[in-house]
């Protein structure tokens, strides 16, 4: 009987120690049940300084996710597991047994590290560590390894991992020579990471990237950048944030929000302050306007069908799910494109009615976007979400509207549920004395640019790309 003294012993210790405790270490045999009168966070253990807690997140009043916790703002920073999760009731345990498990009886483990550790323990930087015995002590498994959708200082982000944004619509994953932003509007498989809608390209400075000369990474520096690095150590790009340069360590993170921005924070010691957007154009993100919505430059909202008024969180249209078995109707607009479209496939036709027809053909396609200008047909092979207004009525859409469609279900209550904490509330004020310093990407390279003046608008389509459509214009 080598259980019973343990379990004597957890009993002694949950009657000695008050409910809310947190340790700084969990060993063999620990176990854990969610706390019915809590409601927001239990923590269970924490690290050295007590900036960070790992515990149980409560999600949607009745579900539980294994979370780690930035302890003075309780924002999250890592959650275990990326599936389902468990109900927040008294038959769902933690436990660590060498393995971190999360088990609900009689429906069996929903997580686990599948680790042969000997304790878990929380690093002053929020990473949490199953360690196995030895001097030092070998650390067999880390959740930075793991990451959700946040980053913190010094965290390496390398081509085997992804952020998800909470909603579970966006992922942020390296491409060999980029970092990619794919949003997925349609469910499948796991491994399909969507369509990329946003691509940095490290800037061409004195390094740059070798194709095929060894992984690249991102990390997020203390000194106030996210950097690219190939081969380890050598450093291909640098973004600064406006806290470049701000001394201190440990108050960084960045985070793939909702919306399928990545957004900087600086932790001023009280709250965390906006300090880099990696899309600075709102209309450049890829559902600004939800579905069918119209972007324009400036920042309103308004819907591809002018008929309809647009609702803030309402949507122009319910977005059709599937033209092969389901009806629609078309619906066309002048002046629009697609933002991005620099990184957007295209064929060139020479008519909008030719750019039509070849999406009217084919089911699996929900629109197109076509410039009589350049001849570009862009086939939109997704939900219909934003398109940017431009002043050029020779850019006109075709988009499918499904007809008769019943108010469709957007992600599942997981990722809505972990939105409504994900949203950081945020003084969007200049941290103190931090001069604005950034650099902005220039065009995306190896995309033909669609019109032959305009080489300097590149993925940061700001708002001057409103004022290069009328040199375009009066050029010609
Ligand atoms: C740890 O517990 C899990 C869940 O109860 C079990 O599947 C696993 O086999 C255990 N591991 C060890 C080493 O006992
Ligand atoms: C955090 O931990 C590291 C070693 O793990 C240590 O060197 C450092 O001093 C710690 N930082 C603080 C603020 O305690
Ligand atoms: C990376 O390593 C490879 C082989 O070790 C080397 O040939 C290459 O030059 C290195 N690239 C960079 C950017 O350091
Ligand atoms: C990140 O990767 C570099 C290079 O491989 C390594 O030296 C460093 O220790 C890693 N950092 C962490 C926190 O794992
Ligand atoms: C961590 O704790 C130290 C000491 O309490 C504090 O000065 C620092 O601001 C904290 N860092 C974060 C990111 O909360
Ligand atoms: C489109 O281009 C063709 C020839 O390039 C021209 O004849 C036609 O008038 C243009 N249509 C519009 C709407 O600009």
């Amino acid at each position: 009987m080598e259980t019973l003294p343990i379990i004597i012993y957890t009993s002694i210790l949950l009657l000695l120690s008050p409910p809310n405790a947190a340790v700084q270490e969990l060993l063999k045999g620990f176990t854990a049940t969610p706390d019915s009168s809590i409601s927001s966070f239990q923590p269970l253990l924490t690290d050295s300084i007590g900036n960070y807690s790992l515990g149980f997140l409560r999600v949607d009043r009745t579900q539980l996710a294994l979370a780690v916790i930035h302890a003075p703002s309780q924002e999250q920073l890592w959650i275990a597991g990326k599936s389902h999760l468990p109900p927040w009731s008294s038959q769902t345990r933690l436990s660590f047994n060498g393995s971190l498990v999360i088990s609900v009886s009689h429906r069996g483990v929903f997580w686990s590290t599948y680790t042969s550790g000997h304790r878990v323990r929380l690093s002053n930087t929020s990473n949490l560590l199953i360690e196995a015995e030895g001097e030092p002590p070998l650390v067999v498994w880390q959740s930075f390894d793991f990451p959700y959708n946040t980053l913190v200082e010094d965290q390496n982000f390398t081509s085997a991992m992804k952020l998800v944004s909470s909603n579970g619509l966006y992922s942020m994953k390296l491409g060999p020579d980029f970092i990619g932003f794919y949003a997925k509007f349609v469910s499948s498989s796991d491994s399909d990471p969507g369509h990329l809608y946003f691509q940095h390209n490290p800037m061409e400075t004195k390094s740059h990237i070798t194709k095929g000369q060894g992984p690249i990474r991102a990390k997020l520096s203390p000194d106030g950048f996210l950097g690219l690095y190939q081969n380890g150590s050598a450093q291909v790009d640098l973004q600064p944030f406006s806290s470049f340069q701000q001394p201190g360590t440990g108050n960084r993170i960045i985070r793939l929000e909702p919306d399928g921005n990545l957004i900087g924070y600086y932790w001023t010691g009280s709250s965390w302050v906006v300090d880099f957007k990696q899309i600075s154009n709102p209309c450049d993100l890829p559902s600004s306007c939800g579905p069918y919505g119209l972007c324009r430059p400036g920042n309103s909202c308004s819907c591809l069908d002018h008929r309809k008024s647009y609702t803030v969180g309402g949507r122009c249209e319910t977005s059709g799910d599937d033209f092969c078995r389901k009806k629609y109707r078309v619906l066309r607009r002048k002046g629009v494109e697609l933002a991005n479209k620099e990184i957007m496939a295209y064929t060139i036709m020479s008519s909008l009615e030719k750019c039509e027809r070849a999406c009217e053909e084919e089911c699996t396609c929900w629109g197109a976007v076509y410039s009589n200008t350049s001849g570009f047909c862009y086939r939109i092979e997704y939900p219909i979400q934003t398109l940017v207004e431009v002043m050029d009525e020779t850019k006109a859409g075709y988009f499918k509207v499904g007809e008769g469609a019943g108010e469709e279900k957007m992600g599942s209550g997981l990722w809505v549920g972990l939105g409504v904490l994900g949203g950081l509330v945020l003084l969007i004020s200049g941290v103190g004395g931090v001069v604005l310093y950034r650099r902005e990407s220039r065009g995306v390279k190896g995309y033909e640019e669609e019109e032959g003046i305009n080489g300097v608008v590149g993925p940061y389509k700001n708002l001057g790309s409103a004022s290069f459509k009328s040199i375009e214009l009066s050029a010609r």
